[in-house]
C-alpha cells in the first residue's frame, strides 16, 4: 500500500511542502487547513502536475480531518505569522493553541502516525505536540537542524566555490538565536573545514546561519522562508518513510542525551520507519557543549512560559 502523509496548514511552507513531496512520487498527499477553499484550490494545482511528472500519487485538499485518518506523517505547518504590535510570547501562546487544536483533530484518526512539526518556535511546539498526541516520543520530531544545516553548508560552498553536494555540516541546539553550528563536524567531501576556511571567516558563516532566517525575512519584507524549510521536511519525510536510517540533526525527545532531558531539542538523530529511532552522542568541545546548553536553556525558558 501506498504511504499516506498529511501536511497541516497550506501556507508557503505547507503547500510547497505538499508540492514538493508530490514530486517525489512516494507517497499520497492530503493538505488541510482551516482556511476555505485555500487547500482545495493548491491541492487541486499539485494533482494537475502529476501527468507531467509521470507519477502515480495523488494531492487532496481539505478543511476536514476526517480525510487524514490513516497518515503514516503529519507534517505541522500550522500556524500565525508574527504580526506588527505583537509579542514573541503572543506569538508562541497562539501557535501553541494551534498545535493543540491540530494535534487532537489527528492525532485518533493516525494512532500509527509520526509527527514532524514545523511551526515556530519549533522545539517548544514540538513538545506540546507530543504532549497532546501521548504518542512514543520517538514518533514526535522537529524540523529545524536540517535547514540550519542546509544554510550552514550552503553558505561554505559559495565561499570556497564547490558544490554544495560536497559540503557536509551539522547544526544542533534548539532552531533560534543560540543553534549550534559545529565547524569541527563539518567537512568538504572528507577534507576537515579548518583546513580550508580560517577561524574567522568560519565565525562569519556562523553568524550568517544564526541569522538565517532573519536574512530572508529582511529581504522579502513580509512572510520566511519557504523553498529551504520545504525541502528540509521533504528530506526527514522521505528518511523515514523509505526506512533510510539517515543521520539528521532534528528536534528530538532528549531522555539524558547531552545532559538533557524532557526537553526536545535538535540532536543527530538515526531516522527511519520508526522515526527517531536512536540519538547520536557527538564527542563536543567545551565551547560547543557551553553553547548547546545555552541553546536548550533558552527553549526551557519559552516552555517555562507556557501553560500546560
Ligand atoms: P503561512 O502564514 O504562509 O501559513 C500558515 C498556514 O497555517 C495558513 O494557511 C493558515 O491558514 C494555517 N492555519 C492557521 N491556523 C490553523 C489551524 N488552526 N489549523 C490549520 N491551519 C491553520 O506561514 P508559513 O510561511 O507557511 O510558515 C508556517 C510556520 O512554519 C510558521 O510558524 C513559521 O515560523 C514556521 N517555519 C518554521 C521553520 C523551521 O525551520 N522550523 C522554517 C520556516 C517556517
Ligand atoms: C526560518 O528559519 C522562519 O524558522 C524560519 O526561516
Amino acid at each position: 500500500m501506498k504511504s499516506k502523509v498529511t501536511v497541516i496548514g497550506a501556507g508557503n511552507v505547507g503547500a510547497t511542502t505538499a508540492l514538493m513531496l508530490s514530486q517525489t512520487g512516494i507517497a499520497d498527499v492530503v493538505l488541510f487547513d482551516i482556511a476555505e477553499g485555500i487547500p482545495q484550490g493548491k491541492a487541486l494545482d499539485i494533482m494537475q502536475a502529476t501527468p507531467l511528472s509521470g507519477l502515480s500519487v495523488s494531492c487532496q485538499g481539505t478543511n476536514s480531518y476526517d480525510l487524514t485518518a490513516g497518515s503514516d506523517i503529519i507534517v505541522i505547518t500550522a500556524g500565525f505569522p508574527r504580526k506588527p504590535g505583537m509579542s514573541r510570547d503572543d506569538l508562541l501562546h497562539a501557535n501553541a493553541q494551534v498545535i493543540r487544536e491540530v494535534v487532537t483533530g489527528t492525532a485518533s484518526l493516525s494512532p500509527e502516525g509520526i509527527y514532524i512539526v514545523v511551526t515556530n518556535p519549533m522545539d517548544v511546539m514540538t513538545l506540546i505536540a507530543w504532549e497532546v498526541c501521548g504518542f512514543d516520543y520517538r514518533r514526535v520530531l522537529g524540523m529545524g537542524g536540517v535547514l540550519d544545516s542546509a544554510r550552514f553548508r550552503t553558505f561554505i560552498s559559495m565561499e570556497l566555490g564547490v558544490s554544495p553536494a560536497d559540503v557536509d555540516g551539522m547544526v544542533l541546539g534548539g532552531h533560534g538565536d543560540l543553534m549550534v553550528p559545529l565547524p569541527s563536524f563539518t567537512t568538504v567531501n572528507g577534507i576537515p573545514l579548518a583546513r580550508l576556511l580560517t577561524q574567522n571567516r568560519t565565525t562569519t558563516l556562523i553568524e550568517r546561519t544564526r541569522n538565517g532566517g532573519a536574512e530572508i525575512v529582511s529581504l522579502l519584507k513580509s512572510g520566511s522562508a519557504y523553498y529551504a524549510p520545504a525541502a528540509s521536511t521533504v528530506q526527514m519525510v522521505r528518511a523515514i518513510l523509505l526506512d533510510e536510517k539517515r543521520i539528521l540533526p532534528c528536534a528530538a525527545y532528549l531522555t539524558g542525551e547531552y545532559g538533557n532531558q524532557g526537553v526536545f531539542v535538535g540532536v543527530p538523530v538515526l531516522l527511519g520507519r520508526g522515526g527517531a529511532e536512536k540519538i547520536i552522542e557527538l564527542p563536543l568541545t567545551p565551547a560547543e557543549t557551553t553553547a548547546f546548553a545555552s541553546s536548550v536553556e533558552a527553549v526551557r525558558a519559552m516552555l517555562d512560559t507556557i501553560q500546560r
